[in-house]
């Protein structure tokens, strides 16, 4: 199997390509949302691609988005390219496996990051103040440490080709307002929580994760995007589980050591080695087949 880069759809609108998904506007004022094989590492996106995991991505998030139906709704119309409208059925060769329809939102432009362990960006930023977003912490907290209770840390949702930057929760308020921030709160705690619980039993930590939510027509907040993925979430093995280091996770532990020794320059993109996107691809393979119980159709 090939990697497939991009989606070449020439009869739908394309609206969007992100760093990972195509996005089409199809009938009905719905969305196509493609999952590529691309991808990105310090917000780079790589020359090439790990083949299939575009497939893994997107039905890890059907898996999520049944799981955690009961609790919000979701933007999932279809995932069954046989469902979806006449004028994607061409197409049905590259989507199967990798895409959904999905009603089209207004996403809310903070990034809901919930933390349950100390790491990334909120490690480095708890060493220099004690604080994660700026949220005061108890001393004593060590790399990959457990943190009393999790913690929302929001970052800002940049435009292409930006950084996000993380958000003390008051901020997330100013910028979308305080009843849309407590309720995005209170709900991204309670996803964490709930996936965190089912994870554990299936021997995987899930350390931190960020959901996006929209809003529709009526009003609601509705879980958007891809969730709780290995690009979106840190996923640890809990056998290994070691306080005090960094943990080799299940996303993209090998791209980064990779880039790590060529001394990447966080900015042109680069192609990764063949060993690297085999085992790169294995992880992926392996959190979906322990979280689920399944293999992914790739
Ligand atoms: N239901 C939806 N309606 C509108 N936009 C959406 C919806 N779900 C996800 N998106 C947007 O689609 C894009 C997904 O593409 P992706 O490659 O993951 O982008 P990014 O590079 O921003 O991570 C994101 O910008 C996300 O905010
Ligand atoms: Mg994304």
């Amino acid at each position: 199997m090939s990697a497939l880069l991009e989606s070449h759809c020439p009869d739908l609108t394309l609206l969007a390509r992100g760093k990972v998904r195509d996005l089409y506007e199809v009938e009905g004022g719905h969305l196509l949302f493609v999952a590529t094989d691309r991808l990105s590492a310090f917000d780079v996106v790589m020359t090439n691609g790990i083949p299939g995991k575009g497939k893994i991505l997107t039905q890890l998030s059907l898996f999520w988005f049944d799981q955690l139906q009961h609790l919000a709704p979701n933007h999932l119309i279809t995932a069954d390219v046989a469902e979806m409208p006449a004028s994607v059925q061409p197409y049905a060769d590259q989507l199967t496996g990798r895409s959904m329809l999905v009603k089209r939102v207004e996403i809310l432009p903070i990034e809901a990051i919930v933390r349950g362990y100390l790491a990334g960006s909120g490690w480095k930023e708890y060493q220099a103040k004690q604080t994660v977003c700026d949220i005061a912490l108890p001393a004593g907290l060590h790399e990959s440490s457990l943190l009393p209770e999790p913690l929302f840390t929001p970052s800002t949702k940049a435009e292409m080709g930006g950084h996000d930057e993380n958000i003390h929760p008051d901020q997330a308020v100013a910028i979308i307002g305080a009843d849309r921030a407590a309720e995005m709160e209170a709900l991204a705690l309670k996803l964490y929580a709930t996936a965190r619980t089912f994870a554990a039993d299936k021997g995987i930590i899930i350390a931190d994760t960020k959901f996006e939510f929209g809003t529709n027509a009526a009003g609601e907040m509705v879980v958007a995007d891809e969730v709780l993925t290995p690009d979106s979430s840190r996923f640890w093995p809990a056998a290994a589980y070691t306080e005090g280091q960094a943990q080799d996770s299940f996303d993209k532990q090998y791209v980064r050591d990779y880039l790590e020794s060529i001394a990447f320059d966080k900015t042109t993109p680069v192609e990764l080695p063949a060993h690297v996107v085999e085992a790169t691809l294995a992880k992926y393979v392996e959190a979906f087949r322990l979280l689920t119980g399944n293999d992914p159709v790739l």
